[in-house]
């Protein structure tokens, strides 16, 4: 079967960072998170899961990526297990039935980027997510 999309998740020159990484740093820690997540989502062989060097946008990290049916979703500030198994649920979701709402807990979290620059203003202060 095919995949319905593909759900990058950073870990490159900041992403995972003590500073940045919340209960997810260091990077080591978050790919191993993420991937047991994954495992235990049944997202296999619907969503691929990849790891990948900056994707850009690193004054936003942790930086999630998800491409789904051909719509781009980014996340922000993923630094929490329970982010990250939500974020798997909205892509099951979502991979099933490519109408569903986001969650409400993803409008902190979500943003644009096309490319270049350090990155968008977060517009929420780093404080203020959890
Ligand atoms: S290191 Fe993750 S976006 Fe740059």
């Amino acid at each position: 079967m095919a995949d319905d999309g593909l759900l990058f998740m950073c870990v490159g020159c900041c992403c995972g960072r003590q500073e940045h990484g919340g209960e997810l740093a260091p990077a080591r820690h978050l790919k191993s998170v993420v991937r047991k997540a994954f495992d235990a989502s049944g997202l296999s062989g619907r969503v691929r899961l990849s790891f990948t060097e900056c994707l850009g946008p690193c004054s936003e990290s942790n930086v999630v990526f998800l491409y789904l049916h051909g719509r781009p979703l980014w996340l922000r500030r993923v630094n929490t297990p329970r982010l990250v198994v939500e974020i798997l649920g909205y892509a099951d979701r979502a991979s099933r039935d490519p109408s569903c709402a986001l969650p409400a807990s993803f409008e902190a979290h979500a943003f644009t980027w096309t490319g270049g620059g350090v990155g968008p203003k977060p517009p929420v202060p780093d404080g203020a997510l959890s």
